[in-house]
């Protein structure tokens, strides 16, 4: 698979920088060819111009359309030959224009194990449902929301004295071990999408 990956965030870019730092100790063998955000105060532009990576932002709100915004994303990615987009806090749902033109090749990363508290504030859900594990899911983005292949997924622990910020402090730290391996997976190859799963051929590796 072409290991060069797009990085699409739209703010403090904390998974953004667990890829770069994965990158640069060998731990995920590709190149971070472009960051994009849809919003211009979006702290992991910096992050991403401190590690010497092209870092755009391509405003929502200069489009008319989300079509129009996700065809003009996914031009800047195709001109740079990217293989694989990963979507890093990216706070936008990718329609159709994108999905064609990176079919099984767009990751996203989400705070809770799916399908359990899909959307926004998953941390929060996970509180008020009363979960006592909650976790980190690495999915392939589909049409549906938080609906496509897991690839990776980490449990971490609820506890009784959570609040949103402590259990989601718990949970990044997962998140930034769980999403360069997920994308170091994809990058390997030797999968396949059967029906909803993303199975693996290598032994040991289904985590
Ligand atoms: C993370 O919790 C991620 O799971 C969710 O949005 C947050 C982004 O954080 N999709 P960061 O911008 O990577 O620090």
């Amino acid at each position: 698979m072409n290991r060069r990956l797009g990085v699409l965030i739209s703010g403090r870019g904390s998974n953004l920088q667990a890829l770069i730092d994965a990158v640069h100790e060998g731990r995920l063998n590709a190149t971070i060819a472009v960051v994009i955000s849809n919003r211009p105060d979006a702290a992991g532009l910096e992050r991403a111009r401190k590690a010497g990576i092209e870092a755009l932002c391509i405003d929502h709100q200069g489009s008319t359309s989300r079509d129009e915004h996700d065809r003009a994303v996914g031009r800047e990615l195709r001109a740079r030959d990217v293989g694989l987009v990963c979507l890093a806090g990216y706070m936008r749902l990718v329609g159709a224009p994108l999905l064609e033109a990176f079919p099984n090749a767009i990751l996203n990363i989400h705070p809770s194990l799916l399908p359990a508290f899909p959307g926004v504030d998953a941390q929060r859900q996970a509180i008020e449902h009363g979960a006592k594990v909650s976790g980190v899911t690495v999915p392939l983005v589909t049409a549906a929301l938080d609906g496509g292949p897991i690839v990776i997924q980490r449990p971490v622990p609820v506890l009784d004295g959570d609040t949103p910020e402590t259990l989601s402090a718990r949970i990044l730290l997962e998140e930034h071990r769980a999403y360069p391996e997920a994308v170091q997976a994809v990058l390997e190859g030797g999968w396949r999408i059967e029906g909803r799963r993303f199975v693996r051929s290598v032994s040991g590796a289904s985590r």
